[in-house]
């Protein structure tokens, strides 16, 4: 089982987009079982697969320490696909982490994953823009880091702040966790975007993604209608953007 974390400081950058599509593709064109783990109190990931509210357990309780994965976990409707959901209440959970000092803060997430090792070949986690501790468990249980990125300097400036924040957690309780690259979105063909992507591919410590994804207005579409991209428009750019991304994944992490 390999654990990505999808995460950046900035909000509206496409971490929700890129968790979703990727672990669609992952299950559907691959034939991987995929957990997806809604690690954000918005609850973006659980609003667009139909499992939102507070009627079941959720990352609350897993930040709580009060759920076994089994009580936690829900199928999708795609076969192979399951989710931990999230709502509002999370963002309590996480205080209330805070004030626990008794048991270990940072590896809540981890103890549930771990329950499900052998059940999944890929999780991935949708964070919040964030370094809250719903982050750092995130952090603290993964294999790799992928940043999703807009080309401009707001974006740029949270990326350096984000890898410090993976090397502390790498330090003290994840020495396996590496990036595994930086995913431009919402790429669109003009000059800051040309010259921000180049700059960013130069700069090795970003390991840009060789994909980079497309701007198109059908991927605003697809979370009205609450389909993959693959599923709402397959022939936009977006959709064969994701697609080649998640080969480059395949082919860095399973060689
Ligand atoms: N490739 C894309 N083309 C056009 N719009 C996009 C693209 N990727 C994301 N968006 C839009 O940008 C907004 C933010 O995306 P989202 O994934 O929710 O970001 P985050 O989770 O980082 O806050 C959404 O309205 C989404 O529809
Ligand atoms: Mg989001």
């Amino acid at each position: 089982m390999k654990v990505l974390t999808i995460a950046n400081l900035k909000g509206g950058v496409g971490k929700t987009i890129t968790t979703i599509n990727t672990s669609y593709i992952l299950t559907t064109d691959c034939g991987k079982r995929v957990l997806l783990v809604d690690n954000d109190q918005q609850g973006n990931c659980s609003q667009f697969f139909g499992v939102y509210g507070y009627d079941k357990p959720s990352m609350t309780d897993v930040m709580k320490r009060r759920v076994t994965a089994e009580e936690v976990i829900l199928h999708t409707e795609y076969e192979g696909l399951d989710i931990i959901p999230a709502n509002l209440s999370l963002a309590e959970a996480e205080k209330a982490v805070l004030m626990d000092s008794v048991t270990p803060q940072q590896v809540r997430l981890r103890e549930v994953l771990r329950q499900v090792k052998d059940d999944y070949d890929y999780v991935l986690i949708d964070n919040a823009p964030s370094l809250g501790m719903c982050v750092i468990n995130s952090l603290a249980t993964s294999d790799y880091l992928i940043i999703p990125a807009k080309v401009d300097k707001f974006t740029f400036d949270g990326i350096d702040c984000l890898l410090d924040q993976m090397n502390t957690v790498k330090e003290y309780f994840n020495p396996q966790l590496q990036v595994l690259g930086t995913l431009i979105t919402s790429y669109r063909r003009n000059d800051t975007n040309q010259q921000g992507a180049e700059w960013l591919k130069q700069a090795e410590k970003y390991k840009a993604f060789d994909t980079f994804i497309r701007w198109t207005d059908k991927v605003d579409e697809s979370t009205f209608t609450a389909e993959p991209i693959m599923v709402h428009s397959p022939r936009c750019g977006a959709a064969k953007d994701y697609k080649a991304f998640v080969a480059e994944l395949l082919k860095m992490v399973e060689g």
